[in-house]
């Protein structure tokens, strides 16, 4: 079986031993929530994404939940984001008190810088309190322009950067464009726990002591609870594997281009497949590997028939999710999401893929449209 997401026991066979030797010593510790791991990964993080802080949190829903909350907006302000994204982002926004507005996308499958469009029930743009764009599959989106809008129209900038761990634009890492950037640590991500987590960056220290403040029931000091926080921290023992991953992190995305690079190579020109345009100032670290194809379901089906596992990233476009049914959405209104929600494939992506895989993966591929 090939899987589309990494294969944990090959992992274990290289940062297992590492991993336990850091679990331990935590265990013995007897420290387990906001300990000395959470502080040395938080300084870690920061540092490899390059800015002056990061903060630990519980997942990647709360990172982008809280960042948000850390902006003082007032309740029910819109944040634009895009349709096609997990629709974890979507309820983040919803979780601070905001509301969610959808664009549709362009070839990247990111937010359309070029035209925002907005939906008939906003009349302009002045209602867009804050722009959150996702790095989907971990290709950096069209973050420049992105940020000239918001300067523009006086917007916060808040990156969703739960798939794209060390992906850059520009050579610059991407969370470090705007006022905030956010982080999933979910077991299959690029940088993965083994269990949940998330980050927040940024670089405003104002804006730190607040996220600090939030995460932790809007304590200034113990027992002191001077706004309304929320429980939301990373725990000592995700700290400790984060540690050790974290050094593994760039030697796996070297892999992972690796593998989409022969991908690209092997399979443009094949049948009718397409891939998510990627900007000639980025690069992507592939958190997965998409594929467009009008035959997505066939295809799909017959990997699965010979052992090959692929994913849909993502199936149903945000406003067409029932929990959103609330913004007044319907179809048709976001066709470019909607047609990708139905031709997109994602094929096995991880480190650890051979190379006699990933020849595998295609030679079926190529397969399927003899
Ligand atoms: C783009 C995106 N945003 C947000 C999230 C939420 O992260 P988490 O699952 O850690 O809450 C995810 C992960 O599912 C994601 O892929």
């Amino acid at each position: 079986m090939i899987n589309w997401f990494v294969d944990f026991k090959k992992e274990l066979k290289e940062v297992g031993q590492e991993v336990k030797i850091g679990i331990d010593n935590v265990m013995e510790s007897g420290r387990f929530v906001m300990g000395p791991k959470v502080a040395e990964f938080e300084k870690a993080f920061a540092n490899y994404v390059g800015v002056k802080y990061a903060v630990g949190v519980g997942n990647g829903t709360d990172a982008i939940s809280i960042a948000l909350q850390a902006l003082d907006l007032s309740k029910g302000s819109g944040v634009l984001t895009t349709p096609l994204t997990a629709t974890y982002t979507g309820l983040a926004i919803n979780m601070a008190g905001l509301t969610p507005v959808f664009s549709d996308i362009g070839l990247d499958l990111n937010l359309n810088h070029k035209f925002f469009k907005l939906p008939k029930i906003l009349k302009s743009s002045d209602q867009i309190k804050a722009v959150l764009p996702v790095h989907l599959y971990g290709n950096p989106c069209e973050i420049s322009a992105v940020g000239d809008f918001c300067v523009n129209n006086g917007a916060y900038l808040v990156e969703d950067c739960a798939q794209a761990h060390g992906a850059n634009y520009q050579g610059k890492i991407v969370g470090t464009f705007g006022d905030l950037g956010c982080f999933s640590f979910y077991p299959t991500k690029n940088l993965g726990a083994y269990g949940d987590g998330g980050a927040i960056v940024t670089n405003d220290e104002d804006i730190y002591f607040k996220l600090r403040m939030i995460r932790e029931g809007g304590q200034s000091e113990k027992y002191r609870h001077d706004i309304l926080g929320v429980n939301s921290r990373l725990d000592e023992i995700q700290a400790a594997v984060l540690l050790v991953k974290l050094k593994f992190l760039d030697k796996w995305t070297a892999r992972r281009k690796e593998i989409a690079k022969y991908y690209l190579d092997n399979l443009a020109g094949v049948g009718d497949i397409r891939f998510p345009k990627v900007n000639s100032v980025s690069e992507p670290v592939y958190h997965l590997f998409v594929i467009l194809t009008s035959r997505r379901d066939e295809l799909a089906k017959l990997l699965s028939e010979k052992e090959i596992k692929t994913g849909v990233h993502y199936p149903i476009p945000l406003h067409l999710q029932k929990c959103f049914s609330y913004l007044g959405y319907k179809k048709g209104d976001f066709p470019e999401a909607e047609r990708a929600s139905c031709e997109v494939l994602s094929i096995p992506m991880h480190p650890y893929l051979t190379d006699i895989e990933i020849e595998e993966v295609v030679w079926n591929i190529k397969g399927f449209w003899k």
